[in-house]
């Protein structure tokens, strides 16, 4: 048996701010800059009160609608998130009520970045064991939230916005193989360090980034973990037909494509429009190759994520 995804949705909010709107909104920095360090021209954020179930409610509605199943049929809910409405319940809750769904499981991923593909890699072996049959995976952010607006180092980085698929049992492939991993000793190079206690934030509670550490984590960690999971399906990099790593930064995607011996066409890059929205980056761009026509079914995808924790993981589908 394989789990297959028979759905993808997207959603990103309305307001599109361009690198000259955070000059004009104050951030002390130039377009040359963001663009030549990061490849980001644009990234989309939320409107006040749009929380990250509101945008994961978007993105799984629409892929319930690719897949032509109703939200009462989902028997899993999973969303990957650092950024949840609520300190409890999930976001995976409030996005089950939001669809009418009663008694699924639902509950949150936390991975940072890398959470898609966690969440992915749980919702499988669900699957795989054959308690589950049919999952919304979901990865929702709005990092605008846990951004310094004064630290244009991080601030200019990120969006907001939300992907999901739909995930099925099935007698065809399916996920091939996955990987997941971690490393806590790296936990003071990308993290929110703060927390709530006694009614008030403890601690800082913005985003902090050692960029220069962070960058050459990733770009090791995204190449060979992709190698890993080509060994563990036993196909040879030159098969894949669809890289869709982490949207974190053109460069660090870039270097990750080199390492691994795969060329840029054969790259999705969404970071240029979305920035980097963490768990949800990875959905969003597969969202849209998938819609734009890019994939198509039979064709083999890589999915890559890596991000604070440091966590790191791939999975590689045949679509
Ligand atoms: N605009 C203009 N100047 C800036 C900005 C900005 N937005 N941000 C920093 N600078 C300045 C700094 O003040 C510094 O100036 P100085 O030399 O006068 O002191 C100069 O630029 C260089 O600063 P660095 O921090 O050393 O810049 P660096 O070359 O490392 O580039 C960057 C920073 C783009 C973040 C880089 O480290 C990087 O790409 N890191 C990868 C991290 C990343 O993409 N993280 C995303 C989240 S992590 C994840 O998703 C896995």
């Amino acid at each position: 048996m394989f789990s297959r995804i028979v759905g993808t949705g997207s959603y990103l909010p309305p307001a599109c701010v361009s690198n000259a709107d955070l000059i004009a909104r104050g951030v002390d920095t130039s377009d040359e800059w963001i663009v030549t360090r990061t490849g980001i021209r644009t990234r989309y954020l939320a409107e006040p009160g749009q929380t990250s179930s509101d945008l994961a409610f978007e993105a799984s509605r629409r892929a319930l609608e690719m897949a032509g199943v109703s939200a009462d049929s989902v028997d899993l809910i999973i969303v990957a998130t650092s950024t949840p409405d609520f300190i409890f319940p999930s976001a995976a809750c409030l996005v089950q009520a939001r669809l009418g769904n009663r008694g699924a499981a639902a509950f949150d991923v936390q991975a940072v970045c890398c959470g898609f593909v966690y969440a992915l890699a749980i919702a499988e072996k669900f699957i795989l064991s054959g308690s589950h049959r049919r999952a919304l995976v979901i990865g929702a952010e709005v990092f605008s939230r846990i951004l310094d607006w004064n630290d244009r180092a991080t601030c200019v980085l990120f969006g907001d916005g939300a992907g999901a698929v739909l995930l099925e049992a099935s007698d065809a492939p399916g996920i091939l193989s996955v990987a997941l991993h971690a490393d806590g000793s790296q936990h003071r190079i990308l993290s929110v360090p703060g927390n709530i206690c006694g009614g008030q934030v403890t601690g800082d509670p913005f985003l902090r980034m050692d960029g220069q550490a962070v960058f050459k984590f990733a770009v090791r960690a995204l190449a060979e973990v992709g190698q890993e999971c080509c060994k563990a399906a036993n196909i040879g990099v030159e098969d894949i037909d669809w890289l869709i790593p982490h949207q974190a930064n053109i460069r660090i995607i870039d270097a990750t494509a080199r390492k691994m011996g795969i060329p840029p066409e054969k790259v999705v890059v969404t970071v240029a429009e979305h920035g980097n929205t963490s768990a949800a980056s990875v959905p969003l761009a597969l969202d849209l190759a998938v819609r734009d026509g890019r994939i198509g079914r039979g064709q083999k995808v890589m999915l890559e994520g890596v991000g604070g924790g440091f966590t790191w993981g791939a999975a590689l589908l045949e679509f």
